[in-house]
């Protein structure tokens, strides 16, 4: 069964939102690097990494369906965080932005009867629920720590190790 328009068009925007955040990590990768806190940086690097495969995962659903992608401008991600809080901050709240965005669709993807769509979309629900609670953890802990140089570099430790735990 072919994909209604409307929601190849949906489809294709999350594919889109997907890329951005692949793009936004990658950018928080590098502000921890240039900082030589090479944990945040791996952590970020594993994040950005992830997004692309959630984008691919989507490209990929399009092709099986005979749908068409459409290539959508990626938005530049901005550059100068505040702290270590701020980034995560951001990163958090873009994650829910993104969990509102699939709830959504995947609303509309039931009330048309797109039960495939609807299907192949709750493994986006399920890891967006992950990667919340991943991004909120994190969060919390730079939280505890605001500015104490010695803290972050413990957590920074500990960004490593988990970067490394899911290679
Ligand atoms: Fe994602
Ligand atoms: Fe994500």
């Amino acid at each position: 069964m072919k994909i209604p328009a409307e929601i190849v068009q949906n489809l294709n925007e999350q594919l889109n939102r997907e890329l951005y955040a692949h793009y936004l990590y990658l950018v928080m990768a590098s502000y921890f690097f240039e900082r030589e806190l090479a944990g945040f940086g791996a952590f970020f690097l594993k994040q950005s990494e992830e997004e692309r495969e959630h984008a691919m995962r989507l490209f990929h659903y399009l092709m099986e369906k005979g749908a068409t992608f459409n290539p959508l401008p990626i938005e530049i991600p901005p550059k100068n965080y505040e702290s270590p809080v701020s980034c995560f901050q951001l990163a958090y709240e873009y994650e829910q932005k993104v969990t509102l965005s699939y709830y959504n669709l995947l609303k509309k993807a039931r009330d048309l009867g797109e039960y495939d769509v609807e299907e192949f979309l709750w493994w986006y629900i399920r890891e967006q629920r992950e990667e919340e609670a991943l991004m909120q953890y994190w969060l919390t802990r730079t939280t505890l720590v605001k500015d104490n140089n010695a803290g972050l570099l413990l957590l920074d430790k500990e960004a490593r190790k988990y970067a490394r735990k899911r290679d």
